[in-house]
């Protein structure tokens, strides 16, 4: 779809339906969009006072202009509240009208200018908000679906008519990065619901070397040979299950002068989780082709950070491998040697997220890199904590919590801090390694994220645990079943933020 801004006269658009918005409790349609409802001869008014519009969030009502106006139709969305209003209910009611009128059949909308003025929320942001919204809910995955009758039309165009000329040119900035934001997300979703076959740790690797070469990022990929050199233990162990070879991807943005690595992010790759020898049942086991989904945040956000020019340095670090029970697999009770030297008694070979994190987090720290975030599926028990609405976040450094935290509310991706005491700590010991990969004892996100503690050292690191929110079982706001691209704008709004403080 096609978004652009003008100024003009809203009635005189050739397209097929405007969108106007309308609060809940007003009693007449706002200032700026009488001019449709005059237009109309009332309609919207009288559908107002009888209660046939009344405001309700996400609510859209489509009136037919019967050749009144050039538009065919014009569609009140429900905002709510006027107090009530925020850039997330701004995404999600665009979200939702986008796709009541893809379902129309309609090509072409236009935005009336009192979507994008109000009160407590800048036109800059209500314009980003729109873009995000309408790109993340028409979002569809059918790369796999033959059968083309019912595929849906896309909706083509969306313009935004605003009154004043001279706030074209600083919306417009609103609408790219609104772009490169949503589309950064649409790309983790497309890894993401991607079939475990298609998109293995070879594939992964592939997909960021096509990245690297169409945004200009530096790329490393180290093979199984050098993973071993680098004595990556902890990672080799969870790859040795599978046939197909581990990639430890390696991407690299230079925005400023130096070498320092201001952020390194760190994404979980795994491919498909069975579980390997501690082997899942299988209820479900296809979502587990998701469990590289902080991988493939990582290495869209790196595309949204290219594309935006930040001026930062960042390393992105995904290590892709699958996780399954072949005769040479990791077996509960063995003992692993990380890269940072550390012994790692295993328990249960389905806590093979730590095990590959432990080792990108060793290189990381390696690179010397000022701070770290990991994104990763990692427990079942952060999704039993949060379900699909927060995503748990942990560190060590509260700053960088808050800052993540706040880059969080700002995408409408919520973020929810787990406490870090030192007592779940004793839950990770080992009577017969430095640690073990998995705790008795409840809190099994924490415990997750204190085993990953210990390889995090003292860099100032946060810790994300998408297992919740990194696909959802039905649509909601702008997600769409399958895949959010939680944590994508987040991470993006953090370097973005970051990079400005500097
Ligand atoms: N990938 C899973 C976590 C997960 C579960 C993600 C459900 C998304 C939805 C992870 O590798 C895992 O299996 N974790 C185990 C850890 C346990 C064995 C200590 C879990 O949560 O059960
Ligand atoms: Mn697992
Ligand atoms: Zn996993």
């Amino acid at each position: 779809m096609n978004i652009d801004i003008m100024a003009g006269d809203i009635t005189q658009q050739k397209t097929d339906a405007i969108i106007i918005s309308f609060f809940e409790g007003k009693k007449a349609p706002d200032r700026d969009v009488v001019i449709i409802d005059k237009a109309l001869r009332g309609v919207i008014s009288r559908l107002i006072k009888n209660g046939q519009i009344n405001g309700k969030l996400d609510e859209v009502n489509i009136i037919h202009s019967l050749g009144e106006i050039s538009a065919d139709h014009v569609v009140v969305v429900g905002m709510g509240k006027k107090k009530e209003l925020t850039i997330d209910r701004i995404r999600g009611a665009f979200a939702v009208v986008c796709r009541q009128l893809r379902k129309q059949r309609v090509n072409n909308i236009a935005i009336a200018t009192n979507c994008v003025r109000t009160n407590h929320i800048s036109p800059t942001d209500s314009v980003q908000a729109m873009t995000e919204g309408a790109l993340l809910g028409l979002y569809s995955f059918r790369k796999h679906i033959t059968e083309k009758k019912d595929k849906p039309i896309e909706i083509k165009n969306m313009t935004i008519v605003i009154d004043n000329k001279a706030d074209v040119h600083r919306l417009e900035n609103s609408i790219g990065r609104g772009k490169i934001l949503a589309e950064a997300a649409i790309l983790a979703r497309d890894m993401v619901n991607e079939p475990a076959n298609y998109m293995t740790p070879t594939d992964m690797a592939e997909v960021a070397t096509r990245l690297a070469t169409e945004h200009n990022l530096e790329l490393t990929i180290l093979d199984e040979e050098e993973m071993r050199k680098l004595g990556m233990g902890a990672l080799l162990g969870v790859a040795q299950g599978s046939c197909q070879e581990p990639k430890f991807i390696i991407l690299d943005y230079k925005g400023r002068n130096g070498d320092e690595v201001d952020i390194s992010l760190v994404g979980k790759g795994i491919t498909f989780d069975s579980g390997g020898i501690s082997i899942k049942p299988s209820n479900k086991m296809e979502e587990m082709k998701t469990d590289m989904a902080g991988g493939a945040a990582i290495i869209a956000a790196m595309v949204a950070i290219a594309r935006l020019n930040l001026k930062i340095n960042i390393t992105a670090i995904v290590p892709a491998v699958e996780n399954l029970p072949g005769g040479t697999a990791l077996k509960p009770g063995d003992v692993l040697v990380a890269m940072t030297g550390k012994t790692i008694e295993i328990i249960s070979t389905d806590a093979e997220g730590r095990l590959i994190l432990a080792d990108a987090l060793g290189y990381a720290n390696k690179l010397k890199a000022k701070r770290i975030i990991d994104v990763a599926t990692l427990t079942g028990a952060c999704q039993v904590a949060l379900g699909s609405v927060c995503t748990g976040v942990f560190g060590n450094n509260q700053q960088l919590l808050d800052a993540l935290i706040s880059a969080g509310n700002k995408a409408g991706e919520y973020m929810w801090q787990m406490p870090m005491y030192d007592e779940y700590k004793e839950q990770n010991e080992s009577d017969i390694a430095d640690i073990k990969n998995a705790a008795r004892g409840g809190a099994g996100a924490i415990t997750a994220a204190q085993f990953l503690a210990e390889f995090a050292g003292s860099t100032p690191w946060v810790h994300l645990d998408i297992a919740g929110t990194s696909i959802v079982d039905k649509e909601r706001k702008y997600y769409t079943k399958g895949a959010t691209g939680v944590p994508v704008r987040t991470i993006v709004n953090l370097v973005m933020a970051i990079s400005s403080r500097r």
